[in-house]
């Protein structure tokens, strides 16, 4: 039997396309009449304190978001494999988010923005896509993907992951070593890292003071789409008042939603999205979790699972 217990997304439309695509397979809601031992799978997004309890049985968890951090800190969470949502749709609405951002920087939005509302006719030329370089941090299902949609459109690329990479076109970074070397050269700072303890801060001062200023008018920039946790939103209003950052596109947030009175809805070059880079879609995800559901009852071993040790 699978179970779901989503929040903030619509869990009865889930269950019933889940419902559609497993049929005969029971599927079942919190509230429904069900016993917990009969669950083998229980399908997450945020759950509650109680989501786990009773599921003796479990042969595994399915987590509707591809980031699993707020997961691995749930206090009862089973010792079941967590199988995350790996996925060529997710990773196209997350590639599309990387590269609108990334070319409106290139191409200074902000200044020509404000040159228009200044009725200012500027003269500047923005440096080719070759001779700017895009730095992502985290080189794995989202950041391979964004490098396929980069690539072509000329930019120059580098990556930081945890473990050496070699992608074609892409100059490889790994690990705190490399760390400096990585920013150095960098202009348009990507972050499709996981949050992790590692990972936690790690937009902060002394990065953006670490990024290559000689090639973006008005300085380095900033994209983060994975996760709050991984950025000191006092240093971003700080490097963006200062200078030390050019600007900052952000899709994600300490505290979501962004509260009131946070300072970075008031900063002009900071692009403020409600952490809406990339939804698990309800038809590609249902398609995805019933293969894994279908594929494991047969016998198959579970894809894409976490490893707890590394967080991600
Ligand atoms: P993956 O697990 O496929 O890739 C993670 C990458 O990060 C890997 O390259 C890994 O290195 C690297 N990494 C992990 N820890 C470190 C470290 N300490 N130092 C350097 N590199 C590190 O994740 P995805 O690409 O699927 O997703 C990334 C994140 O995007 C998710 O965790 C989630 O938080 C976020 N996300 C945000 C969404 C949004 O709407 N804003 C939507 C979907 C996801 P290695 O390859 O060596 O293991
Ligand atoms: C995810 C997200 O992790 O939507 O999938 O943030």
């Amino acid at each position: 039997m699978l179970l779901l217990h989503l929040s903030d997304v619509d869990e009865a439309s889930w269950a019933r396309a889940f419902a559609q695509a497993l049929a005969p397979y029971p599927v079942v809601r919190r509230g429904d009449t069900f016993d917990p031992a009969d669950i083998r799978y229980i399908f997450v997004w945020k759950p509650k304190p109680d989501a786990f309890d009773g599921l003796v049985n479990l042969k595994a968890v399915l987590s509707l978001g591809a980031g699993v951090d707020a997961l691995l800190k749930h206090p009862k969470l089973p010792d079941a494999p967590i199988v995350r949502f790996v996925d060529e749709d997710l990773s196209q609405r997350m590639s599309d988010y990387v590269v609108a951002h990334v070319t409106m920087h290139h191409r200074q939005f902000s200044r020509f923005r404000d040159d228009q509302k200044a009725r200012r006719w500027s003269q500047y030329y923005p440096p080719a896509a070759g001779e700017t370089t895009v730095g992502i941090m985290g080189m794995g299902v989202l950041g391979q993907d964004a490098v396929k949609r980069l690539r072509p459109l000329g930019f120059d690329l580098r990556s930081w992951s945890r473990t050496p990479k070699t992608i074609e076109g892409v100059t490889g970074f790994s690990g705190e070593a490399d760390f400096e070397a990585f920013l150095s050269g960098t202009d348009i700072l990507v972050n499709l890292l996981p949050l992790t303890p590692e990972t936690t801060g790690i937009l902060n001062r002394d990065t953006f003071a670490k990024l290559r200023r000689d090639r973006l008018a008005g300085g380095p920039v900033i994209v983060n789409a994975a996760r709050g946790g991984h950025q000191k939103e006092a240093d971003i209003v700080a490097a963006l008042q200062d200078g030390t950052l050019g600007a900052a596109s952000l899709d994600v947030f300490e505290t979501e939603p962004l509260p009131q009175h946070s300072p970075l809805w008031a900063e002009p070059n900071c692009y403020i999205t409600p952490h809406i880079a990339a939804i698990s879609n309800e038809e590609s995800g249902v398609a995805y979790f019933s293969r894994v559901l279908k594929e494991h009852e047969a016998g198959s071993n579970l894809p894409n699972v976490v490893d707890r040790s590394r967080g991600y």
